[in-house]
């Protein structure tokens, strides 16, 4: 990446339904617990965070209390909805006035539209700890995202939508675990400008290295930047052919997030410690897992499953790559 990248992010939804929150736990390094220390958000809080040296997210957290969204969506509309890259609506699944934060959602999906037609949608469920236990089959939360799906299907056809609008994407989401991450992971997904390339890179390190998998993830947050082979959440039918050899199909739709999580948590108990974190190897049967770090703000996560493949091989192969992309 050479030029610096800047893509605005606006953070909205109901106040309570963990916004801040989760700005914390991903930028930040709060953990869920310290969230319960977080006052209500007033008015606009900006941040700019880098990320990957280049890209710039300018983070638009926007307090939920009625009052902050009535202006939002009169006097403040064109600042807050112009040039938008991504809108993230959260919900609080627990809400007990579901009609009404609809018809909240609705206004600011309109505003949206109208202002920065081509911004992407991400609406997450958030406090599914809180549910999951007495309804397991989400019927609660399917319901829901059919609704906010059905709004954006009606708002697009009022403004007799050209198919340039972009998309809208749920997810049930909690704090408390990694579903937090696998949102996340997939917003900043699409905002890295050359995400073609790490693919490919990603994909060539994994060949040469005979692996299953090869998975790069930002430095600070480490959330999931790019996987070799097929893309992130590829169905069976996507696998390329070195990922059917290798069955990643039967491997664990949830790895990824669990990973970020993981590490993340181990991180934090070695900075508690006074010990450095810089990277870990495993084997496990005939699985040999290696992770360390890529570029100045990339890990690498290679997973091979070939019992002739030594970690000493992997680390060989990053250590050669390191020097190419740095
Ligand atoms: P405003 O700033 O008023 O707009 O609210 P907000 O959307 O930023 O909410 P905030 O992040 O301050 O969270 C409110 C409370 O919800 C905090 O006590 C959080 O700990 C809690 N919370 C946030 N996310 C979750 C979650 O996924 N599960 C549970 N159980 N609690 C959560």
């Amino acid at each position: 990446m050479s030029a610096t990248a800047k893509r605005k992010v606006l953070l909205m939804g109901k106040s309570g339904s963990g916004k801040t929150s989760m700005r914390s736990v991903i930028f930040q390094n709060y953990s869920a617990r310290d969230t319960r220390r977080l006052g209500a958000t007033i008015d606009v809080e900006q941040s700019a965070v880098r990320f990957l040296g280049s890209l710039v997210l300018n983070l638009w957290d926007c307090g939920g209390q009625n009052a902050f969204v009535d202006n939002y969506l009169t006097a403040q509309k064109d600042t807050i909805f112009a040039n938008v890259a991504v809108l993230i609506y959260v919900f609080d699944i627990t809400s007990t006035e579901w009609e009404n934060d609809v018809r909240y959602f609705e206004e600011i999906i309109s505003a949206l539209r109208e202002n920065s037609s081509d911004a992407g949608v991400w609406v997450l469920i958030n406090k599914m700890d809180l549910v999951d236990k007495e309804d397991p089959k989400r019927k609660k939360y399917a319901e829901r995202s059919e609704d906010i799906v059905k709004i954006d299907e009606r708002v697009r056809s009022e403004m007799s939508d050209d198919g340039r609008r972009g998309g809208l994407r749920c997810f049930p989401t909690s704090i408390w675990d990694e579903s937090l991450y696998k949102a996340w992971s997939s917003v900043i997904h699409t905002l890295i400008p050359n995400i073609n390339l790490i693919t490919a890179h990603l994909t060539y390190l994994r060949d040469i290295c005979m692996a299953v998998e090869a998975v790069a993830f930002e430095a600070e947050t480490f959330l999931v930047i790019s996987k070799s082979g097929s893309p992130l959440d590829s169905n069976e039918a996507e696998l390329d052919d070195q990922e059917t050899r290798y069955g990643a199909g039967s491997l664990s739709k949830h790895r990824f997030e669990k990973i970020s999580e993981i590490i993340k948590g181990f991180r934090k108990t070695c900075q508690r410690t006074g010990e450095s974190f810089t990277g870990f190897e495993a084997k496990f049967d005939d699985c040999t897992v290696v992770l360390e770090p890529l570029t100045q703000n990339q890990f690498v996560l290679v997973v091979a499953a070939d019992p002739i493949v030594e970690s000493a091989l992997i680390q060989y192969n990053i250590y050669h790559s390191q020097s190419h992309l740095a």
